[in-house]
């Protein structure tokens, strides 16, 4: 089969986005995901048939759902590939948003711990951003934790990660607490279509607020007097984690906006003294 053929084949018989379609078959190839401009130029090449059979099998499993991270095995996120596969959320370009927010707010040689790390997405983008910064990440999650750790590793980026619940053992204060914790009700029809990620990072109780509610209560005794915490939250929570916010005693309260111009990020500074 020839390349322009198998691409067809993948967007008219299973649905897929032509994209996805060309990222997947650069992958095959074993070329960089930036060359799609290759597969225009070799468009009559005909693909060897073992090459075949391994596209045929990512295209129908990214038509069944599959994100195309874990097919690719990698995610740019913030300029960094990440390495990613099921045992760690599929980064999300939203997040993105809170990273923007939490390099304004952190101030020279500043502490920071990102909790619910998965990948290492959001420490590892902000230690790239800002080699001062002493970064910490913690996770419950033993697999994500070493995706984490290999991506730091990879990466160069001094980050200490540790496994634990939330900042249950944790013994510093930090100028910057930042979390895109797990936010979807158990029970929200919306977890139909996340069903290849772990269950783990995306529910969080009956209303999708427990780990948030958890993370309000324990910040304020790991702040510095002044520090910020920062949290992801659903499309329709904004309002809810401010009230929880002001109520625990957190000044300043505001939301950020996603690339989709929804309210996706809130934060509260712990007053000083
Ligand atoms: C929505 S994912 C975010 C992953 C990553 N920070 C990102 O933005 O791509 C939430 C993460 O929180 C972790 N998590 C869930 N419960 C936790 C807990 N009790 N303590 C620490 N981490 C937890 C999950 O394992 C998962 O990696």
């Amino acid at each position: 089969m020839q390349i322009q053929q198998a691409l067809s084949a993948a967007c008219s018989a299973l649905g897929l986005e032509r994209l996805d379609a060309q990222l997947l078959l650069l992958h095959t190839l074993g070329r960089p995901q930036d060359d799609r401009a290759w597969l225009l130029a070799h468009d009559s090449d005909v693909l060897a048939p073992e090459a075949e059979m391994r596209y045929i099998n990512l295209t129908r499993r990214r038509a069944a759902g599959t994100p195309l991270a874990y097919l690719t095995g990698q995610r740019e996120f913030y300029g960094l590939t990440l390495q990613v596969d099921a045992r760690v959320l599929d980064p999300r370009p939203d997040t993105e948003t809170l990273v923007d927010w939490a390099l304004e707010r952190l101030p020279p040689s500043g502490a920071l711990i990102d909790l619910g790390t998965g990948s290492g997405a959001i420490a590892l983008a902000i230690k790239k951003q800002r080699p001062d910064a002493q970064v910490r990440a913690v996770d419950t999650s033993a697999d994500a934790l070493a995706v984490a750790q290999t991506n730091a590793r990879r990466l160069g980026l001094d980050v200490r990660f540790s496994q634990g619940n939330w900042l249950e053992g944790v013994d510093e204060r930090f100028h910057l607490i930042v979390s895109n914790p797990p936010y979807i009700a158990e029970g929200d029809p919306h977890l139909a279509r996340l069903g290849h990620e772990p269950q783990l990072a995306l529910t969080s109780g009956s209303d999708g607020l427990d780990a948030i509610r958890t993370l309000i209560t324990q910040a304020p005794l790991h702040l510095h007097p002044g520090g910020w915490l920062l949290l992801e939250h659903g499309w329709d929570q904004a309002q809810t984690v401010r009230a929880l916010l002001a109520q625990t005693g957190f000044a300043d309260v505001a939301s950020h906006l996603d690339l989709a111009g929804i309210e996706r990020c809130t934060a509260g500074r712990w007053p000083a003294a």
